[in-house]
């Protein structure tokens, strides 16, 4: 580890000092060089934060200097001050902390970008997420439920079952114990589900996949499991069935302002009380190759914080 310069920003960008950052499993692979985007080594990981304006870009509107801002960045948030675009910062609600605010948008972004966006969830229908204790599982059970679906979530334990259902499943497989084909056979009358959200990958995609009812959405989101599925083609044509991939952080560069727009509904939806964020563990920056340990050793629930002082 080692100290750098405090950075400039350039026209449209914002200068943050960082109050926190949030922890992804991206993170963990950009560390090890195996996510898509590798940047040179060294670097600052960290792709989500909060934190107070320092400073303003020349024609950067819209913003001012010490108003409370949440932002996504492709990397640099694991420390004191970091740069962002304006376009990719939203105003934290008055009563949200820094943790939370930091582990806000990238979860609940990639949640609402895969059930909407691309899967076009409706009201009414089935949803299974996989993963459903981990960031964005959590994060896509809540939206899910917001957005009026009958949620099964597919956790690994009982207690972390019992967190899915307290954030809004309606029932839970603890897909360590039972067989979850069977589970969403006996929930969904034989039907199936409408939509998976599977930010898991591995075998359990595969189980997943055919426990898809006739029209259904399989969202690829990520593979935490660490195989990725090869989906069998005949699988899709039996029942008119799409997988659909879902990478949110491309919309940064392709459509940054749809994602604002998410933000800004999303956090609406924070103030109105249809969301409750889970910030599990809280870590100090020097102790940031812990909080990332606790994802790539399987052990979070809902998101972990690094809160820098
Ligand atoms: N496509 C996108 O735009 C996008 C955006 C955000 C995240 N992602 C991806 O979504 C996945 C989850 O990200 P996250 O930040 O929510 O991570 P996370 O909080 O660590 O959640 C990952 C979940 O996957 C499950 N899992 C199964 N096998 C695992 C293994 N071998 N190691 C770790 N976890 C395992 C765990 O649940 P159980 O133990 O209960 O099975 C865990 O809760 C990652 O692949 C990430 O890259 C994609």
């Amino acid at each position: 580890m080692g100290e750098i310069a405090t950075p400039e920003p350039k026209p449209g960008e914002l200068r943050i000092r960082v109050k926190a950052a949030g922890v992804n499993f991206a993170d963990t692979l950009m560390v090890r060089g195996t996510y898509q985007a590798k940047p040179a080594f060294p670097f600052v990981p960290g792709m989500e934060l909060a934190g107070t304006i320092d400073a303003l870009g020349q024609g950067v509107k819209g913003f001012s200097v010490h108003q409370r801002v949440l932002a996504t960045v492709e990397h640099g948030a694991f420390a004191e001050y970091v740069i962002a675009r304006a376009a990719d910062c939203a105003p934290i609600p008055g009563s949200m902390d820094d943790a939370t605010a930091a582990t806000f948008p990238i979860v609940y972004g990639t949640a609402h970008a895969g059930l909407d966006w691309r899967a076009g969830l409706k009201r009414a229908e089935t949803l299974l997420v996989l993963g459903a204790a981990g960031g964005v599982g959590l994060a896509a059970v809540e939206v899910g439920r917001a957005m009026g679906a009958r949620i099964i979530a597919a956790a690994r334990g009982l207690e972390r079952c019992a967190l899915a259902q307290a954030h809004g499943a309606d029932v839970t497989v603890d897909y360590a114990q039972d067989d979850l084909r069977e589970a969403v056979k006996k929930f969904t009358g034989g039907e199936g589900v409408n939509v998976v959200f599977d930010p898991v990958g591995g075998d359990i995609a595969d189980i997943a996949l055919r426990c898809l009812a006739w029209e259904g959405r399989h969202v690829v989101v990520g593979f935490a499991a660490g195989r990725v599925p090869q989906i069998p083609a005949n699988i899709l044509l039996i029942k008119n069935i799409a997988a659909i991939g879902l990478f949110w952080g491309a919309y940064r560069k392709r459509n940054p302002e749809r994602l604002a727009a998410s933000i800004d509904a999303l956090l609406s939806m924070w103030e109105r009380g249809a969301l409750k964020p889970l910030v599990s563990e809280r870590f100090k920056l020097a102790q940031a190759g812990e909080a990332l340990a606790r994802l790539s050793q399987r052990q979070a629930k809902g998101k972990i914080a690094i809160e820098i002082d």
